[in-house]
């Protein structure tokens, strides 16, 4: 038999005034025009609501969708897109909205692709890090938290679907 637990990393407040910050960093950052926020589904839903109000700049919201091929994501790196964007983002400023990056796979593919679409700008914005995992290289301008190599869920981010609404961020102990 075998329980898991849930361990308070990160909690709301602190979570929240981070995000304020970096939204005023990128108020700041940025030229004027709008700005083209792109979240990945799903767990990055929780972040772009919090990050689009904190931005005091016109922005526009699109999502995309992207799963890993199987179990193969971290040996092979093959990803795929299953949801694509509504618009076209051509000249525009684009800063990709992520939960979390941990190999890097996603990022590093999604960057490619959305690069090939000339945007005027292209930039990423992830909530959490784990940088210690990384095997694809990423550029990640604007980054919340760095965290350890351990499974976190909460604000969006999931296991197996569940605990995406919880207002914190918890390292989900013994696993199963
Ligand atoms: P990457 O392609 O390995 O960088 O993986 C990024 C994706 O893996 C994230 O968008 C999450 O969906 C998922 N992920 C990675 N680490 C965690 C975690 O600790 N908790 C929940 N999901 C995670
Ligand atoms: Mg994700």
């Amino acid at each position: 038999m075998s329980s898991s637990g849930l361990r308070l990393l990160i909690p709301e407040e602190k979570i929240q005034s981070r995000i304020r910050e970096l939204g005023e960093q990128i108020t700041r950052d940025y030229p004027q025009g709008p700005i083209y926020l792109i979240a990945i589904l799903k767990g990055a839903c929780f972040f772009l609501a919090d990050l689009a109000r904190a931005i005091r700049r016109p922005v526009r919201i699109d999502f995309i969708g992207i799963s890993s091929y199987g179990r193969s994501k971290t040996t092979s790196g093959e990803v795929k897109l299953t949801k694509d964007l509504d618009a076209s983002i051509e000249g525009a400023d684009v800063l990709i909205v992520e939960d979390i990056i941990d190999t890097g796979v996603t990022l590093h593919y999604l960057a490619q692709v959305l690069a090939q679409r000339q945007p005027r700008s292209l930039r990423i914005a992830a909530l959490l890090d784990k940088p210690s995992r990384r095997i694809r290289p990423v550029d990640v301008a604007y980054v919340g938290f760095e965290i350890p190599d351990e499974f976190v869920v909460g604000y969006g981010l999931d296991y197996a679907e569940e605990y995406r609404n919880l207002r914190d961020i918890c390292v989900l102990e013994d696993r199963q």
